[in-house]
């Protein structure tokens, strides 16, 4: 690498990513290419000879950004976010600069020790017990994924329990979670062995506002010891996919630790709300739980991949997932002196990751990140309101944080009706490309998803979006015959 060119390019590409954001409003949200649209623009091959950048830029611009869907628009209201901000990029710039593999501390260990420190920083901003702390015997983790954490947490769990009860036991373990938990759970059931009908999903609906329920979990439990059965591990969310409800952890954990199962929070959206200390109460309870994560790339300002996850036993993961080959061997692992992060998750290889979450930290400070979070659920509110004075609609679930889920009520009463409705104004205010949000299903209501989380979103934003909704509604009312 040569650099001089090095720094020729980059400061090119620098203008160029900072032009996409000056313009970002421009481009429609959600793509409107059709599939296979890009084989029809690129050559079959790779070039023989090198390009210029600028050739390369001309092509993103005119073939690539296309066929992007805009995650950073202010206009992006559909899935939780996946924030971006100056910090997050530089930190992303020099992880890249730099470009080491730290799975174990001598790999590079200023990225194993780093990674520890910012991840009890971030813990402290949560205000999580201080078991949590890798000045215990616990600690924190980057993992690439909220999926990823809840893995190796399962597998932890999975291994602990086999190694008391014996790996022929493994068709007896039974996890729980709710009908609102993120899929992730179930993926990784499949890929730890746990059988898919020993999967509890247990029901929710809106007398708890979509939280699992103490009561049913018990019963799940008391049901599954009566068969003979054993029951291993419980998922709870804080800030579920679909709603943003939240699970009693309080309650659920006690029942976990009464039956010696390992308990997991997942917030990974809603957690970085809670370093604000008016939200905090949302993870009271976290207390009982031997794991909790939460997505620093989410809401928290860090480019996506950074998926926080703290474990009050790390030899829990390490007996699980270590591995300890020849060409590994070093005095500072073997001494026992160091965390070596390899055996904290699925990959060997790392990236330094902790350089983003640390640049975001110092760079805007705990006060300003809570100004940020703060100022989303203040536009979700004014989002809510503005359905609410609306009669034609109705807000479906509370809105806990800053997602609304609401819908278009049709002019009979008639479920079928009411979906078929929904699902048309989805349709009709994305193909706009003015705006970009999402749906789910709650009760058997095809319900719409409004998620305020990126960073650039103002309230003028909100507002005009809500009256692109407005407009396809009176549209919609007015031809809607199906
Ligand atoms: C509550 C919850 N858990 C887990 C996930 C999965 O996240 P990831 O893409 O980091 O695996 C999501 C994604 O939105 C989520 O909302």
């Amino acid at each position: 690498m040569d650099a001089e060119q090095l720094r020729e390019c980059a400061h090119k590409m620098v203008d160029f990513i900072a032009d996409y954001y000056k313009n970002i409003e421009n481009y429609p949200i959600l793509s409107q290419v059709q599939p296979g649209y890009l084989r029809e623009l690129l050559p079959d091959s790779a070039p023989a000879r090198p390009e210029s950048l600028t050739n390369v830029l001309d092509d993103v611009q005119s073939k690539i950004l296309p066929g992007v869907t805009h995650w950073q628009s202010p206009d992006f209201f559909a899935y939780f976010p996946s924030n971006s901000s100056t910090a997050g990029f530089l930190g992303e710039m020099l992880s890249a600069g730099i470009n080491m593999v730290g799975f174990s501390w001598i790999s590079s260990p200023a990225a194993t020790e780093l990674e520890m420190i910012v991840l009890d920083w971030l813990a402290k901003a949560l205000n999580l017990p201080d078991e949590f702390l890798s000045t215990g015997k616990g600690g924190g983790v980057i993992q690439g994924t909220a999926s990823e954490a809840i893995l190796v947490v399962l597998l932890a769990a999975r291994d602990k329990v086999l190694r008391q009860i014996g790996k022929d036991n493994i068709g007896k373990l039974v996890a729980y979670c709710s009908d609102q938990t993120h899929s992730a759970l179930l993926k990784a059931c499949k890929i730890g062995g746990i059988h898919t009908e020993n999967c509890r999903v247990l029901k929710t609906d809106p007398s708890t506002e979509y939280a699992l329920s103490p009561e049913s979990l018990g019963e799940a439990i008391s049901q599954d010891l009566a068969s003979g059965l054993i029951p291993f591990f419980l998922c709870a969310t804080v800030g579920t996919t679909s709603s943003t409800a939240v699970d009693p952890l309080r309650e659920l954990g006690k029942i976990a630790s009464n039956n010696g199962l390992w308990f997991h929070v997942d917030a990974a959206y809603a957690g970085s709300a809670c370093i604000c200390p008016e939200f905090r109460h949302f993870i009271d309870g976290v207390e009982e739980a031997d794991s909790f994560n939460m997505n620093a790339h989410k809401w928290f300002l860090t480019n996506f991949d950074c998926s926080a996850l703290w474990v009050k036993d790390r030899s829990a993961l390490v007996e699980s997932l270590s591995t300890n080959p020849e060409y590994l061997k070093n005095k500072a692992s073997q001494d026992n002196m160091v965390v070596d992060y390899k055996d904290w998750q699925i990959p060997l290889g790392r990236r330094f990751r902790s350089l983003k979450l640390w640049m975001v930290l110092r760079l805007y400070g705990l006060e300003n990140l809570q100004a940020y979070i703060r100022k989303h659920i203040e536009l979700a509110k004014k989002f809510e309101e503005l359905v609410k004075l609306d009669p034609r609609f109705e807000v479906v679930a509370p809105r806990n944080f800053s997602l609304v889920c609401f819908r278009l009520l049709p002019k009979e009463n008639n479920l079928e009706l009411a979906n078929r409705l929904n699902r048309a104004l989805l349709d009709a205010v994305n193909s706009t490309g003015k705006l970009f949000i999402s749906h789910t299903v709650l009760s058997h209501k095809y319900v719409l998803r409004f998620a305020v989380g990126a960073p650039l979103t103002e309230e003028r934003h909100v507002v005009a979006a809500w009256t692109t909704l407005q407009e396809k509604a009176f549209d919609l009312l007015t031809n809607f015959t199906e």
